[in-house]
């Protein structure tokens, strides 16, 4: 194991290098760092230096995933995945995903020299914000092996479709499959800062994610008549963006109704949008989520026939989308136990929670048993520029990845799914 000061002095570095990757940007002044874009090139270059410094080897899949393998001779064998993503929301901070795969990184360090039973290999997942094609994780459904056609085909708002776009990044769509886990992926762990208030209200560092609660995103088309802002009177109008406007309020009502239920409408378009012309289309995009998902379905079932409901009396149409429709997922209970001893054994009380947030867990979780670890997230900050992590914390998350791996490597459960590798 490292020493306090080296675990520090590792610590310092994560925070460095999630900065410096802060600076692969689309827009100067900002974070943000999309699927496939160009930043996500210069991204990709300085991890696989750092990787390739270690003694890794670094390949971009179909899908623009960077994959380091640890150490760089071994291709086959049991392997344990480590990662999260490496894009962003618009106007980001710098630390959400980032942050797993800098300490993904700082753990593979650590390793330099010794023996461990199992390859490591980091992961920076390409897409799971869902933010250029409206639907999220489309890196880790790759490694599920669940990237459909109706996935592939979507569109950004230039009209270039997902298909297109990998091509456009110099990748192949036809090597797609390849990119799927095989049987020898042991377990995939993922670091990620918690992105709520809960640790810090209970002054924990660290907390394994025992599930993740299920999402929907749908887009819904009002659809009226474009018309002139000055001469068409307030009863003779159909306008879009009023029915749509009409809808985001009942939304808001629903989710007030059960604690447990959040409902965001975080994205809206009036269309042709100028100040003097009514909106003839309205678009909205709806992104539900609970612990249940029967409860998830129906409100999503109540909040389409409210929105029918508005556009049938104001005579517009109505049109949805289905963007993703993801079941809340649990985290395998073994590795939960192993990061809670792991979480002990760095001088912290464990503690278990369930995330509000999307993961590529939750969709590696379907392929892999897989895992969370969450750091506290100072004022519960999140998709904003002023998110951070305390950098102790992130030496506590070192701390309890390098037990952890020792764990595993000696636990008899993953010595048992390793010769079954
Ligand atoms: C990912 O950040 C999400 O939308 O939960
Ligand atoms: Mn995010
Ligand atoms: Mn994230």
């Amino acid at each position: 194991m490292l020493t306090p000061t080296e675990i520090g002095k590792r610590a310092h570095e994560v925070m460095a290098r999630c900065r410096e990757l802060a600076a692969c940007t689309e827009t100067p002044g900002s974070i943000c760092r999309t699927f496939l874009s160009p930043p996500m090139r210069d991204c990709h270059r300085k991890i696989a230096t750092w990787i390739e410094a270690a003694g890794g080897k670094v390949t971009i899949d179909a899908v623009g995933n960077l994959r380091g393998l640890y150490p760089a001779g071994r291709n086959q064998g049991p392997r344990l995945l480590i990662g999260s993503h490496l894009d962003s929301v618009p106007n980001a901070g710098a630390y959400d995903g980032v942050l797993g795969v800098m300490i993904a990184v700082a753990l593979l360090e650590n390793f330099r020299g010794q023996d461990l039973p199992f390859v490591i290999e980091v992961l920076g997942f390409s897409e799971e914000e869902g933010v250029r094609f409206g639907a999220p994780f489309i890196g880790s459904l790759a490694l599920a092996g669940r990237l459909d056609d109706q996935l592939l085909s979507l569109r950004d708002a230039d009209g270039i479709s997902v298909r297109r776009a990998i091509e456009a990044f110099g990748l192949d769509p036809a090597a797609i499959p390849h990119a799927e886990l095989s049987t020898d992926a042991l377990a995939y762990l993922e670091f990620h800062i918690e992105q709520g208030p809960v640790l810090e209200s209970l002054n924990f560092p660290l907390a394994a994610v025992e599930a993740i609660v299920g999402q929907t995103r749908t887009e819904f088309v009002f659809r009226g008549q474009a018309s002139h802002a000055g001469t068409t009177p307030m009863h003779l109008r159909k306008d879009a963006l009023a029915a749509a406007a009409e809808w985001i309020g009942a939304v808001e009502h629903a989710a007030k109704s059960d604690p447990a239920l959040v409902a965001t409408v975080g994205k809206v378009e009036a269309i042709p949008g100028a100040a003097n012309v009514i909106a003839g289309e309205a678009r909205a995009t709806l992104d539900l989520r609970h612990k249940s998902d029967d409860i998830r379905q129906s409100t999503v079932h109540d909040l389409i026939q409210t929105a029918q409901h508005i556009a049938g009396r104001r005579g517009l149409g109505l049109q949805t989308r289905p963007l993703l429709e993801q079941p809340a997922v649990q985290m395998d209970s073994g590795l939960i136990r192993e990061i809670d001893a792991a979480i002990r054994s760095t001088g912290c009380q464990p503690h278990r929670m369930v995330s509000g947030a999307g993961h590529d867990a939750m969709i590696l979780a379907g392929k892999v048993p897989s895992a969370m670890i969450f750091l506290r997230t100072p004022a519960g900050i999140s998709h904003h520029p002023s998110e951070t992590v305390d950098v102790d914390d992130v030496a506590k998350a070192i701390e309890c990845g390098s037990h952890l791996l020792h764990r595993l490597a000696r636990s008899s459960q993953f010595r048992d799914r390793m010769s079954r590798a």
